[in-house]
């Protein structure tokens, strides 16, 4: 039998998250691939929009979801309206994060809910409706993780602990969800400098890394698309990271 990768022309991706910054790349990318294109956001109503007038004008179909990942309720919602509207769902990439830091001894139980509300529960919530959406002709999810999902990040303790859930989900979810569904990860590197760092500090960044620059939004889009298509990865975490890891 000769494998081949699987078409994402003509069918359906939700991304999370996927107003601005990296998932909005991943979304776009999707939609360059001709997948219609679910734009999930929570608070970012103007760039949603924006995301939605750029997807259109690749000739796909394309709709904004807004939802708070914090509320069950909301998720459930979010996906009787793919059902509703689209019939089907294919892909699902849950990339929505919070990117919260703290000394331990400083985590309030709220910061800690919060964390692990959006990282984590809501990746499982979204991924148990998108598993029963998929049916029988099956689909495919990716979750986006980061490095912390190896080993702690000290100044991000409930961080670290949501993404090193978030990649045994991904485990547990390829075994339990096979073989009607493929589920894999993405650890990026440093893809895009937020406002805890300047540009000379995001710039030694980069030259710490092995292969001495910071990633793009792109490269993890790219590595999307990649495990959306190939049809033997699953249980796979794919690091998009400059070789960081091995440091
Ligand atoms: N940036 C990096 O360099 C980097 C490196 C490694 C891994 N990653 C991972 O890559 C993914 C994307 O990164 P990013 O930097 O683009 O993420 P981000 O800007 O921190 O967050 C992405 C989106 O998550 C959504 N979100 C957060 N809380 C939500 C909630 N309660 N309900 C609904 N949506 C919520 C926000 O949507 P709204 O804006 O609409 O509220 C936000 O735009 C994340 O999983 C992150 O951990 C990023």
């Amino acid at each position: 039998m000769t494998s081949r990768t699987i078409e994402l022309k003509g069918k359906t991706a939700l991304v999370t998250g996927s107003a601005r910054r990296i998932g909005r790349e991943i979304g776009l990318e999707l939609a360059r691939q001709g997948m219609n294109l679910i734009i999930h956001h929570g608070s970012s109503d103007a760039e949603a929009a924006s995301a939605l007038r750029e997807a259109q004008a690749l000739g796909v179909q394309a709709q904004v979801i807004k939802a708070d990942l914090r509320d069950p309720g909301q998720i459930s919602a979010m996906f009787a309206q793919v059902e509703r509207t689209m019939g089907r769902l294919d892909v699902l990439v849950n990339s929505a994060s919070v990117f919260a830091s703290g000394a331990f001894l400083e985590v309030t139980l709220e910061a800690w809910q919060s964390a692990l509300a959006v990282n984590l529960t809501a990746p499982f919530l979204c991924s148990q409706h998108a598993a029963r959406l998929m049916g029988e002709q099956g689909g495919t999810i990716i979750n986006i993780l980061d490095l912390s999902a190896y080993a702690p990040w000290k100044s991000y303790p409930h961080h670290s602990v949501s993404k090193a859930g978030l990649k045994m989900l991904t485990e547990v979810m390829a075994l339990s969800l096979a073989p009607r569904i493929r589920v894999n990860g993405i650890a990026p590197g440093p893809m895009l400098r937020d406002e805890g760092n300047s540009p000379e500090q995001w710039e030694r960044i980069g030259q710490r890394l092995p292969l001495k620059h910071t990633g793009d939004p792109a490269d993890v889009a790219r590595a999307v698309t990649f495990l959306a298509t190939e049809p033997f990865i699953t249980g796979a975490i794919l690091q998009v990271d400059g070789g960081e890891l091995l440091l």
